[in-house]
C-alpha cells in the first residue's frame, strides 16, 4: 500500500519530468528547425561569434555586446541592401585595416587596431546565411 506522501513526490517527479520532455522537445524542435535544419547557420553564427561579435552585436548571444559605432547585425539586416553591404564588407571601413580577404593582397597599410584576420568568400556566405535568421519575426 502507497503512503499519501509517496504518492504525491512521484506524481511531482512524473510532472516535473514531463515539463523536461516538453521542454527538451520544444528546443530540439527550435533548434533542428532553426539551425540544425540547416547547419551552414550554425557555422555563420560560429564565425560570426569568433569574428564580428567583438564589435557587433550579432543578435540575442550579445545583445549587450558590441562597441557603440558598430551597428548591430539585427539592425543592418533591415535594410534592402544588407547582403551586398555584408558581401563586401571587407572593403567597407574600418575593415580594411583588419581584414584580409585569401588570395587577395592585403590593401592598408595601416597599424591594424584589431588584431588582424583572414576571410574566405566562402565564410562570408555563411555569416549572410546566419544574419539572415535575425530577420525572422520575433528575431529582431
Ligand atoms: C574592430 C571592430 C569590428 C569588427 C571586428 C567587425 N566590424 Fe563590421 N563595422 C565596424 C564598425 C565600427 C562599423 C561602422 C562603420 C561606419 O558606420 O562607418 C562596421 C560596419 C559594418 C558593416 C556595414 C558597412 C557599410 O558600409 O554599410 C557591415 C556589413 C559589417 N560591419 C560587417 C562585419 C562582419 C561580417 C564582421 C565579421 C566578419 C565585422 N563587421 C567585424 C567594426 C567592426
Amino acid at each position: 500500500m502507497i503512503g499519501s506522501s509517496d504518492y504525491s513526490a512521484s506524481e511531482g517527479e512524473s510532472i516535473s519530468a514531463m515539463f523536461r520532455c516538453l521542454f527538451g522537445g520544444y528546443l530540439y524542435y527550435t533548434l533542428a528547425t532553426a539551425a540544425l535544419a540547416d547547419d551552414r547557420v550554425l557555422q555563420g553564427f560560429d564565425l560570426a561569434r569568433e569574428l564580428c561579435a567583438r564589435c557587433h552585436v550579432i543578435g540575442d548571444y550579445n545583445r549587450l555586446g558590441g562597441i557603440g559605432n558598430s551597428p548591430s547585425f539585427q539592425w543592418m539586416v533591415k535594410a534592402d541592401d544588407w547582403r551586398e553591404r555584408f558581401d563586401s564588407f571587407y572593403a567597407r571601413r574600418p575593415h580594411p585595416v583588419f581584414v584580409r580577404m585569401a588570395g587577395y593582397d592585403k590593401w592598408s597599410d595601416a597599424d591594424p587596431y584589431y588584431p588582424p584576420f583572414t576571410i574566405t568568400v566562402e565564410e562570408i556566405k555563411l555569416i549572410s546565411i546566419y544574419v539572415a535568421t535575425l530577420s525572422l519575426p520575433g528575431e529582431k
